[in-house]
């Protein structure tokens, strides 16, 4: 069955990301309570059909968004599966997560289960049960050299055979937002340490700030 992608949500904020839209968070405007823990989203920054076209769910898929934030790309997710599918959106930080699940409640949203969640520890999931993995805007954060095997390896884990890795990454340039360059990760730095751990890229594409790479892992061989 196909899905018609159309879930452009009330806002487009980004806090330190985009350039354009910066505080716009309907959470912030509305709510100066909830502005503390409404995540940052790059959403905004790019056309979010392009990137869900790529992400090729389905109903009843199941999807993980891990460094969620506020949540946008996950609620996009969830009226795409369905209420037969599900949607993991997990973040480190309580607040941000928090902050989601308000959102959730306020929306009567059912098929988000949202999580504190490390990207650096054993993911609170099952083998084998994702058919989508998504990282948005996240990585850079992470110490990639240090933590980059274990963290594709444990994707791998959860990630069903032919399930697919997508990652949303700032393009590695000088930009006047966004996280400093020595920060950014270039589409070969990324494909190079996930290739440690058998995955190959099946895609590059250009979002404009950012670019998205989507990568596969034959799971029925063992990493090389
Ligand atoms: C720039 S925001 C991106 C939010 C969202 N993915 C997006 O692009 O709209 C980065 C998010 O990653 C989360 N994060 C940072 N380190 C993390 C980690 N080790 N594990 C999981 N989430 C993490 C932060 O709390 C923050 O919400």
């Amino acid at each position: 069955m196909s899905t018609q992608i159309n879930c452009h949500l009330p806002w487009s904020g980004l806090f330190s990301l985009n350039p354009v839209k910066k505080n716009q968070c309907s959470h912030h405007l509305n709510n100066k309570g909830a502005a503390r823990r409404c995540g940052s989203s790059s959403y905004g920054m790019h056309d979010p059909k392009i990137v869900f076209r790529e992400l090729n769910l389905k109903v009843g898929d199941c999807f993980l968004d891990v460094g969620c934030g506020s949540g946008d790309y996950a609620l996009c997710a969830s009226k795409i599966v369905g209420d037969s599918g599900l949607v993991y959106a997990f973040d480190v930080s309580p607040m941000v997560i928090e902050g989601l699940l308000d959102r959730l409640t306020s929306q009567g949203v059912r098929n988000v289960k949202a999580r504190v969640s490390d990207i650096t520890c054993p993911l609170p999931l099952e083998d084998n049960c994702i058919d989508v993995c998504f990282i948005a805007t996240m990585l850079h954060i992470i110490d990639l050299a240090k933590n980059g095997e274990k963290i594709f390896t444990e994707l791998l884990r959860v990630l069903k055979t032919n399930g697919q890795l997508s990652i949303i990454n700032c393009k590695k340039e000088e930009q006047p937002f966004g996280p400093p360059i020595h920060m950014r990760l270039s589409p070969t730095e990324v494909e190079n340490t996930a290739k440690l751990c058998g995955f190959k890229k099946t895609n590059l594409i250009d979002l404009g700030y950012n670019y998205l790479i989507t990568l596969k892992h034959p799971k029925n061989k063992t990493p090389p």
